[in-house]
């Protein structure tokens, strides 16, 4: 599967590096500082700059803290830019409008938010070599009727609410595993801890590394009663018609993996 990836790369790269050849107007960045050999080609929508599209709901990948943006999201980016040899600029947007916005141009280059590599998603967008490994879980508030124990029972039933980010995979997980119960989404993704806490939920399903979070930091008073390893894989989404930038964004995630950067980051916000 990596390979047929590779493969369509390669073919996507040479078919605009020809087209390149007869005088197509693409920004010619260079790629990092000094590489005399390497040019890359790619469309940005200010020049200069590496905007991000992200939704600064999800601690420990991105959040907001005194109006600056934080996490390992925030940092791989910002690393990614660097590679690039240009300016890290984040746009905040809702996370369900992330990958149209990457798909739609104009307004954001990449989306680096979090967002799971889906057979759907590659639909409208392209997604780089995967930098994280994710799975979903479940959380409650302690005390109540829903247990480890009786989760898969109890919550697929009638009535049941469980709270979900608008267009996310936890979304998607609710319903197809409790499809009994209602998934009720939430633009925002903190909304959904608070939504629970108020009693307007019974349960919350999203990535287990935020669920993590915001349980110890913010809700000690709920429990995570089931994990699943859905081994999803966050990208970074690229718009279709950007092979280039894909491809220059492919070669930044090798370096920052190679030079231990990655691994550094997920020490720092996941360890
Ligand atoms: N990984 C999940 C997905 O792709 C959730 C991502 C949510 N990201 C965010 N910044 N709120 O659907």
């Amino acid at each position: 599967m990596k390979m047929k990836k590779w493969g369509v790369l390669a073919v996507a790269g040479a078919l605009t590096a020809s087209l390149a050849l007869f005088g197509c107007s693409t920004t010619t960045a260079e790629e990092g500082a000094g590489d005399e050999a390497t040019e890359a080609s790619y469309t940005l929508v200010n020049e200069g700059k590496f905007t991000v599209g992200v939704s600064p709901d999800f601690p420990p990948f991105e959040n907001l803290v005194d109006g600056e943006y934080v996490g390992f999201d925030i940092e791989l980016s910002k690393a990614i830019a660097e590679e690039l040899g240009l300016e890290v600029e984040f746009k905040t947007l809702q996370f369900d409008g992330i990958p149209a916005a990457v798909a739609a141009g104009g307004q954001v280059d990449v989306g680096i938010t979090g967002l799971t590599i889906t057979p759907d998603r590659q639909e409208t967008v392209d997604f780089s070599d995967p930098y994280y490994i994710a799975d979903q879980s479940v959380a409650v508030m302690k005390g109540g009727e829903i247990t480890a124990d009786n989760v898969d029972d109890l919550l697929n039933t009638e009535g049941m609410v469980i709270a979900v980010q608008s267009g996310s995979t936890g979304e998607a997980y609710a319903q197809e595993n409790y499809s009994n119960a209602t998934a009720q989404a939430y633009g925002n993704a903190t909304d959904c801890f608070a939504a629970m806490q108020s009693g307007q939920a019974d349960a919350v399903c999203m990535d287990k590394a935020v669920v993590e979070q915001m349980l110890a930091e913010a809700y000690t008073d709920a429990e995570v009663v089931k994990q699943v390893a859905t081994g999803e894989e966050y990208a970074v989404a690229v718009s279709k018609d950007n092979p280039e930038l894909l491809a220059a964004i492919n070669e930044a995630i090798a370096t920052l993996t190679e030079d231990g950067t990655i691994e550094d980051l997920t020490a720092q916000f996941l360890g």
